[in-house]
């Protein structure tokens, strides 16, 4: 039997660096904040508990991942990561397994990155195990010494490090893994005599390693995982691989792209096999589409629109809070909000909606080129409505309207 697994997410800092008005951990990258994409790369690895620490700015990190599966940790005062990984002991009490920590700001991490390092310690029988990448700029991150048998000795915070010790290029990713127990007694003996006056979770390693239990680092092979975001410069990086990711996805999956590197995707973004995306395409957080499909250029779906089987939307297609069933047009340009559109429809070129409430379009209906629909409003099926017509409620029900 494996020894039960546990996760603490560090997520109470301000992030004076990223100068944001929420807490660093809550800014967005591709349609969803950075401590989501951690809890999201932990998810498939089934922690029995998964605690997550806030502090700075209230609730607001409990508010954002409110109904899910977690437990919180207050820290009151942010002094350090070491210190909020003490915060979260009471949330454990009593676990005996090993707790994995991770950091609320590194959205890069992924699942087979913790899986690689939580399957490579049990086996090891180790105590813990520091999770490091070799990066050619180690930036503002803790580097690792090692002794002179190449093992292990510290994590050396770059506020704290000499020059020489700067340029190592072994740094630690911020995931650690290691026996409830032993970071128990160790968090209580940690001080805070360094430069920044905080409790440094990166002093474990050494701390164990002094009663003699065994500490190890791996090296993920996947480098562009660790990176830490601590400023706007990062967090622009962070997004161009989480986009590039979700490209190579779709294009693996069988999605064409004329120009790949125009497509802008959000997170949980789903599209089948057989589709075309045109240059410039913008597909919003959560947005389906279905197989065979022509999209753009220059078209932008908003976050949530669900798009079924062989629909074509032109170019400078605009929608947002709509549903476009299988066989539909929408030539462009047109800009739709809170429209579901019938399966086949045609939506001709320059047709807009405004107003609030739903705008349905029925089976088959046919709309005249640059229509404007004012919501609440239905077309029925099959339904005919004049090039340039402007509907309102009650309208639409027959063919010819307009
Ligand atoms: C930390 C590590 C560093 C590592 C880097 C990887 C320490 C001391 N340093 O540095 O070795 O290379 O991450 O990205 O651990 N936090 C709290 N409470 C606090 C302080 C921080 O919850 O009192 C949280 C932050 O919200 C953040 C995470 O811990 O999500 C890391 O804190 P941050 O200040 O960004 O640490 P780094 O300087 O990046
Ligand atoms: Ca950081």
């Amino acid at each position: 039997m494996p020894k039960p697994l546990a996760a603490v997410v560090l997520a109470a800092g301000q992030g004076k660096r990223m100068r944001a008005p929420v807490p660093k951990v809550l800014v967005q990258a591709c349609g969803r904040s950075m401590v989501e994409w951690v809890l999201e790369a932990l998810r498939p690895l089934e922690p029995r508990t998964t605690v997550v620490v806030y502090g700075h700015g209230g609730d607001a990190v409990k508010e954002a991942l409110r109904g899910r599966d977690l437990a919180f940790a207050h820290q009151p005062e942010q002094r350090g990561t070491g210190h909020a990984v003490q915060c979260a002991l009471p949330a454990l009490k009593g676990f005996d397994g090993d707790v994995l920590v991770l950091c609320g700001d590194t959205p890069l991490l992924t699942t087979e990155v913790l899986k690689e390092l939580v399957d490579g310690h049990r086996p090891a029988k180790r105590d813990l195990t520091v999770l490091c990448a070799e990066l050619t700029d180690p930036g503002s991150a803790g580097s690792l010494l090692r002794g002179p048998g190449g093992g292990v000795r510290e994590i050396r915070e770059a506020a704290d490090a000499s020059p020489k010790e700067r340029e190592v290029r072994e740094i630690n990713t911020g995931v650690i893994l290691v026996d409830y127990g032993l970071l128990e007694v160790a968090l209580g003996r940690l001080t805070p005599d360094n430069t920044q006056g905080e409790y440094y979770l990166t002093d474990v390693p050494k701390l164990l390693l002094r009663d003699g239990k065994a500490v190890d680092a791996r090296m993920t092979r996947d480098e562009t995982s660790a990176l830490g975001v601590n400023r706007p410069q990062e967090l622009a990086e962070a997004v161009r691989v989480l986009r590039r990711r979700a490209v190579e996805r779709l294009l693996a999956e069988g999605v064409r792209m004329e120009d790949p590197g125009t497509v802008l995707m959000d997170a949980g973004v789903e599209v089948a096999p057989g589709t075309a995306l045109g240059p410039f395409v913008h597909l919003g957080r959560d947005v389906r589409v279905g197989k065979d499909c022509r999209v753009g250029p220059f078209a932008v779906l908003g976050p949530g629109v669900v798009v079924g089987d062989g629909v074509v939307l032109g170019p400078h297609v605009e929608l947002s809070g709509c549903t476009v069933d299988a066989g539909a047009t929408v030539a462009g340009p047109a800009r739709l909000h809170g429209a579901a559109v019938g399966p086949g429809a045609r939506i001709g070129p320059g047709v807009s909606t405004d107003g609030d409430g739903r705008v349905v379009i029925g089976e088959k209906a046919s709309i005249g080129a640059g229509s404007v629909l004012h919501a609440p409003v239905t077309v029925k099926e099959r339904a005919v409505v004049k090039p340039g017509s402007v509907l309102t409620q009650g309208q639409g029900g027959g063919s010819g309207t307009g």
